[in-house]
Parts: structure tokens; C-alpha cells; sequence
């Protein structure tokens, strides 16, 4: 039986060099997504990670993306209202959207998820609706952006949250507890099948409090359970880790 394929492993010194490498991968795939089937479907992450790289797509300017072509989705969104602290629409919208108005991409390029919906199960099927129709099933989006959490979440997929086990939909509601949400919330995320069905995937994972969790997901044992983000492996697509040096500080070697 072979050995699985060593993951794509990409250091960089810090946040700002990852972020800069990361609106380089983004801009090579939406090209090529454009040029194949004149759109690019791009799944945003959430947290804090993505800031940066929204802030430096918006300063490579108008020519930098296709930006009439694209599609901005999310790979997840707290089940709170699109102007709430918390929202990672709100995040994208004040370091990405409202920066490039006039780049070209109109409202109706923008897919976000109902977070404020007083049912998050009827938010989350709405967005699957939304997602098949323009992507169809498996909905293959161009690029899925995702972060990692210090306890190995990724995107609303947490240790020992229902959605892990998720093999027939694409977007759920996800009931997580954990201290990272300060005790109990529920998510709306994609899962692990629309998310593997990605043609790529780019994980964007920076900082010491990391560094742990990214060893235990990219070189411990097999143990998705407990680490989500082990569950992502494209395919036919293709993913890859691109890591500041403080989050890659356990893994050995210089990958
Ligand atoms: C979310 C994200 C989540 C995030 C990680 C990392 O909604 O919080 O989708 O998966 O990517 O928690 O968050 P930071 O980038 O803030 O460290």
C-alpha cells in the first residue's frame, strides 16, 4: 500500500511573507480559473488569519484578480448578525469588499451566510442551496481558504463536533463546545466532502499557538476525531500548508 504523499508544506519567516505568498497562489488560481470557465469560486476563511492577505489583494489593485469573475463564498460563519465583532463576513467585508468597491465586483458576487438566522439548520441549508446551484454536487469550489485553530479546527469542524462524521451534506449547522468559543455555540461551516471536492485548498497558518496542534495534524497519528483539519485531503484537488516559522517551530526539519 503507498505511503500517503508528504503534505505540501510552505514556511514563511512571519504573517506578512505567508500572506503575500498566499495573494500570489490566490491570483495564479483565479486566472486559471477564469481563463477555464470564466469564474472563480473562492471560498473565504475566518478568524483573524486571512486580515492580512485580504488587505494586500486590495492593495495589488484592480488588475491583480479577475474581480468581475469572481465568486466570494465562506467556509464558515458564526450564527451571529453580518455586523456583530464576531462575523467573518464582517471581517471580509471591512478588509476586502468595501476596500476594492470599484475593482468591480458587484454585491450579487457575494454569498454569505445567514448567520443571523433565528434557525442556524434553515441559514445552513439555504447556503448548501446556494452552493449547489452554482457549483452543483459535489460543488467544486476553485480555491477553499482555510485556517487552523490551536486545537486543530478547521473552518467550523471542531474536535468531537457532530459535523466531523458529516458524509451526505455539504453545509451544516455544527453544535460546538469548546473554550474556544467560549463555551458552547453552533457554527454554520462547509464539511469535510465540499471541502475536499475542492480543485485547491490553502491553509493559512500562522503563530506559536499553533505550532502544536499543526505538528500533532501534519505528523502525529491519524487522529481526526481529535484534529479536524486531518480530515482535509482533496481529491483530485490539491492542498497546501502555508505556515509561518512560528506555527512550523515543532514540526522538524526545514519542510
Ligand atoms: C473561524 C474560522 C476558523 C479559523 C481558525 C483560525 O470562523 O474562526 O473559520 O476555522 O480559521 O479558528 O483562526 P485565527 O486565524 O483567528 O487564528
Amino acid at each position: 500500500m503507498m505511503a500517503p504523499a508528504a503534505p505540501d508544506v510552505r514556511r514563511f519567516a512571519d504573517l506578512d511573507a505567508l500572506s503575500r505568498a498566499a495573494a500570489e497562489e490566490l491570483a495564479a488560481i483565479a486566472h486559471a480559473a477564469v481563463a477555464a470557465r470564466g469564474v472563480c469560486h473562492v471560498a473565504l476563511s475566518g478568524g483573524s488569519t486571512p486580515r492580512r492577505l485580504f488587505q494586500l489583494v486590495v492593495q495589488r489593485g484592480a488588475a491583480a484578480l479577475p474581480w468581475p469573475q469572481l465568486a466570494l463564498w465562506w467556509g464558515d460563519e458564526r450564527t451571529v448578525p453580518p455586523d456583530h465583532a464576531d462575523s467573518n463576513y464582517r471581517m471580509a467585508r471591512e478588509a476586502l469588499i468595501d476596500p476594492a468597491a470599484g475593482f468591480g465586483l458587484a454585491a450579487a458576487q457575494v454569498h454569505r451566510i445567514a448567520g443571523e438566522h433565528a434557525d442556524p439548520a434553515v441559514a445552513a441549508a439555504d447556503y448548501e442551496r446556494a452552493v449547489v446551484a452554482a457549483l452543483g454536487t459535489p460543488p467544486r469550489f476553485d480555491l477553499v481558504l482555510l485556517g487552523m485553530g490551536p486545537d486543530g479546527h478547521t473552518a467550523s469542524l471542531f474536535p468531537g463536533s457532530p459535523a466531523l462524521t458529516e458524509t451526505a451534506r455539504w453545509v451544516v449547522a455544527n453544535p460546538v463546545v469548546s473554550p474556544l468559543v467560549h463555551g458552547a455555540t453552533t457554527r454554520i461551516t462547509l464539511t469535510a466532502p465540499a471541502i475536499n471536492a475542492a480543485r485547491h485548498v490553502r491553509f493559512l497558518v500562522a503563530g506559536a499557538d499553533k505550532a502544536a496542534a499543526l505538528a500533532a495534524v501534519l505528523g502525529g497519528p491519524r487522529d481526526p476525531a481529535r484534529y479536524p483539519a486531518q480530515l482535509i485531503a482533496p481529491a483530485p484537488g490539491d492542498a497546501a500548508w502555508l505556515v509561518d516559522d512560528a506555527a512550523a517551530a515543532a514540526l522538524g526539519g526545514r519542510s
